[in-house]
């Protein structure tokens, strides 16, 4: 597995197994077959519902769980100091763990910057406590990482922000580079541009386009390989999502063939400039008003 290290030395795998949208029951099956295929990076977040799952899952895995690096995130009902600190004792009691790898704030929240600058105030904390191993946010342009960093002074170790071929975030990855930022792509294959269409088959694609598809007949690798495989070559650590045995273990099978340089400059051309999800700028708790329950 390859790793890439954070600027505070952890190491963390470059492919993980998301679980956003996947049922509790469907969770345990999927993070299961990922940690027997050799994944040992799995992402979740409190807004899932699915931590419960995840954590029974990693206590029945063949691994140990100093083996696996766990990630997962506040959810912006909990910003605030306090709030922040409850919601993640809460997490670990759902996960059954002492300490996670890695947590993320879920959303920045322009409208409601001061508590999302307690709670990261409160990260910062947790990191100090060593019971987050790593921290960082999701979903952060450039001028909410900079004005966060200016007022807490602390450096978030990874942005998780949507990145696939469709939307490549070049301006975005130059300010992490600058900051000693790791990114971590959520839906690498392009999944979220199925998420908010009455018709997801007729939804464009990167695993259907011909650049895409040319590049896994030339390598004998799918879709879906091609891309993860540009990920990897980037430096991105990127957490594709599958509740099916037989994709997560497609898409793992990425460390035996290589994209050359010309290949990954075809890929790179493929950006679009425009997200598919919600713009982080727009999010807040009047429109996102779901809770967490303990
Ligand atoms: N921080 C955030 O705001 C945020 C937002 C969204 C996602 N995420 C994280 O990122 C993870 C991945 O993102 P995502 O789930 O949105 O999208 P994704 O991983 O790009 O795509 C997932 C979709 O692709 C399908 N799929 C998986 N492997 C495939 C393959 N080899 N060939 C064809 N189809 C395949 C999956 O279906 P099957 O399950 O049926 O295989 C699912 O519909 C999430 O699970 C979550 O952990 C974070």
């Amino acid at each position: 597995m390859e790793k890439t290290t954070l600027a505070n030395g952890v190491a963390m795998p470059l492919l993980g197994l998301g679980v956003y949208r996947s049922s509790p029951e469907d969770t345990i099956t999927a993070v299961s077959a990922a940690l027997s295929t050799g994944y040992r990076l799995i992402d979740t977040a409190a807004a899932y519902r699915n931590e419960t799952e995840v954590g029974e899952a990693l206590r029945n895995a063949p691994v140990g769980r100093d083996d696996v690096f766990l990630v997962t995130k506040l959810w912006i009902s909990d910003y605030g100091y306090y709030e922040a600190l409850h919601g993640f004792d809460r997490s670990l009691k759902k996960l059954g763990v002492d300490t996670v790898d890695l947590y993320l704030l879920h959303q920045p929240m322009p409208n409601e910057w001061q508590r999302t600058v307690a709670a990261w105030k409160a990260v910062g904390r947790l990191l100090a406590e060593g019971r987050a191993k790593a921290i960082g946010v999701s979903n952060f342009s450039p001028e909410l990482l900079a004005d966060l960093i200016d007022r807490t002074g602390i450096v978030p170790h990874v942005n998780q922000v949507e990145l696939h071929p469709f939307f490549t975030q070049e301006g975005l990855r130059a300010t992490h580079e600058r900051l000693g930022i790791a990114t971590q792509a959520w839906s690498p294959i392009g999944g979220v541009m199925r998420y908010f269409t009455d018709d997801p088959e007729a939804a464009p694609s990167p695993l259907s386009h011909p650049v895409i598809t040319g590049l896994a007949t030339r390598h004998g690798k799918t879709a879906a390989q091609v891309i993860l495989r540009w990920h990897l070559q980037h430096g991105f650590c990127a957490i594709p999502k599958s509740v099916n045995p037989r994709r997560i273990a497609e898409n793992f099978a990425v460390f035996d063939f290589a994209l050359a340089d010309a290949e990954m400059t075809a890929i790179d051309a493929l950006d679009t400039g425009l997200r598919s999800g919600p713009n982080p700028a727009d999010i807040d708790t009047v429109k996102y008003p779901l809770r967490i329950e303990d």
